[in-house]
């Protein structure tokens, strides 16, 4: 393709005309949005360019309900700002996942309940509660928190059906403030995206294309040996893995969908794949060394190399060579893949139609490298490609590519999803002390209208049709 257009012209960015559609390169490790560095024991570390904060302001005060990976990783919010926020009670049954929230927030024992129920039958003790327990238990613990007042951070997906969502928003408390944690609409990445398409730069967005490129090791952890391998016990892929990706896209396109299609299946996770010879568990298998589904290889190479963090850490809380090993040798995290009671897809699209005529498409497959999320957004005026760490520019008039400076990335805890674990916190403490919804970036009617988007495409999937959305007001389950 020729540069026609002359140099582009913005000092702001870095110039890159190259006039085609080459990737820009990024220093960072491919999929190392996927691989959080380890827990900070000592707390998350503070970031240079805080905002000062009044010395009398009183911390909100939280209570986490599931102190697993994501209850922690929220938590490590108040450690990184502890004059904005404190956690002051946990709800957890696992003695040693509670006990490491305990130690690490200095929680006194009266407020250490091991279930939820205990915790939310008592008098209010916190300002908010942090809800990330798993996906099949967040509607009864997210309606007796509401009952209570308290105001409520809900992890994804707000329940695994429509029922469960809308029987969380009827419940709510209009006072207090509901966020969901759709971190995704947090990054600096999408910040700047969204920045970029209300500068006009590339006239009107006409169509969004989105590759979530979950991994082959990450599909193998999270759903085919994991916790949400089961749609019957976490929830269909779609609403577990990609409810962030249509809540991004209708975040992007800034209009309603109207109506949804989907095909996918499972295609390969199931036991007429086992290769001849391989046993169930993988530390016995012969095969091992040629599988690139190993657990050793997945578990045991990270162990190696001193990746202690997330995965690793979701087979035990105190994660080291032995307790991998023993967590192999018994636990789920060692069966074989083609040996596990998964059902959910490994290989999913979804078509999509909005109010105001934009079209777009996601693609969701478990057979790539474990990268960030792939975005292009094709407008009037240009396009934008995204591979999420950078973005770059071609302008119709110009005929140039620019690249957009990448933003900073952080390694810690709450450096996660780019960045949007860290800022959803913020915006969440920051709209509790101000009693302001408005500071969060979806309150409860847009994340059930993104969650009904999911819902829709299940029942295309499974109908073979497409699902108006103004059904979804009368359709109640896929
Ligand atoms: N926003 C995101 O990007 C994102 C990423 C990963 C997971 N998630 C969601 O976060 C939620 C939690 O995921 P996770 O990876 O932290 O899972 P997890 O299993 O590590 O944590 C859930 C915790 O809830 C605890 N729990 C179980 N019963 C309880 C009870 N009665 N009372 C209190 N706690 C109880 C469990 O013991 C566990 O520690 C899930 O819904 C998941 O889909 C969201």
């Amino acid at each position: 393709m020729l540069n026609v257009g002359g140099p582009c012209t913005s000092l702001a960015r870095a110039r890159a005309c190259k006039g085609n559609d080459e990737e820009v390169s990024s220093s960072e490790e491919p999929g190392a949005g996927k691989l959080h560095a380890g827990i900070c024991a000592g707390g998350a570390r503070q970031r240079a360019s805080l905002p000062r904060v009044p010395r009398k302001m009183k911390p909100v005060t939280l209570a986490v309900i599931g102190a697993g990976s994501r209850g922690r990783t929220y938590a490590a919010y108040a450690r990184a700002r502890p004059e904005l926020a404190k956690v002051v009670a946990v709800a957890e049954p696992r003695e040693a996942w509670r006990a490491f929230l305990v130690r690490e927030h200095g929680i006194p024992a009266s407020e250490t309940t091991s279930h939820w129920r205990d915790l939310l039958d008592r008098p209010k003790c916190a300002d908010a509660v942090v809800i990330a327990t798993q996906d099949a238990m967040h509607v009864a613990p997210a309606v007796a928190a509401a009952r209570k007042g308290y105001a409520i951070l809900l992890e994804k997906p707000m329940a695994p059906d429509a029922t469960g969502c809308r029987t969380i928003v009827s419940a709510l408390d209009r006072n207090a403030v509901f966020a969901v944690c759709h971190v995704l609409r947090y990054t600096r990445h999408t910040r700047k995206i969204k920045e970029l398409l209300e500068t006009g730069m590339i006239g009107d967005v006409v169509n969004v294309q989105s590759l979530e490129p979950v991994g082959y090791w990450h599909q193998a952890h999270s759903f085919v040996r994991g916790n949400w391998r089961r749609e019957d016990k976490a929830s269909p892929m779609l609403l577990a893995k990609c409810c962030h990706d249509l809540d991004w896209i209708r975040y992007v396109v800034g209009s309603p969908c109207v109506s949804i299609q989907s095909f996918g299946s499972l295609k390969h996770f199931r036991a007429e794949q086992k290769p001849p010879g391989a046993t169930d568990r993988c530390l016995d298998c012969l095969l091992d060394a040629s599988c690139p589904y190993s657990a050793r290889k997945i578990y045991l190479s990270r162990v190696a190399q001193g990746h202690l963090g997330w995965p690793v850490d979701v087979l035990t809380p105190e994660p080291n060579a032995a307790t991998v090993l023993e967590a192999l040798r018994r636990g789920p995290y060692g069966r074989c893949v083609y040996a596990c009671d998964n059902d959910v897809v490994d290989n999913q699209v979804v078509n999509m139609l909005f109010e105001n005529g934009t079209t777009a498409s996601l693609t969701m497959t478990a057979f790539t490298e474990a990268d960030h999320r792939q975005t292009r957004i094709f407008g009037t005026r240009g396009q934008l490609v995204s591979d999420g760490r950078s973005i770059r520019h071609f302008d119709f008039q110009t005929d140039c590519w620019e690249a957009i400076p990448a933003e900073s990335s952080d390694s810690s805890i709450l450096g996660g999803h780019g960045g949007g674990d860290y800022a959803i916190m913020e915006a969440f403490v920051d709209a509790v002390r101000h009693g302001d919804q408005g500071r969060v970036l979806s309150g409860p009617e847009v994340s059930l209208e993104t969650h009904l988007m999911v819902f829709a495409a299940e029942i295309s999937r499974r109908a073979n049709r497409v699902v108006r959305m103004d059904e979804m007001l009368t359709q109640p389950e896929p």
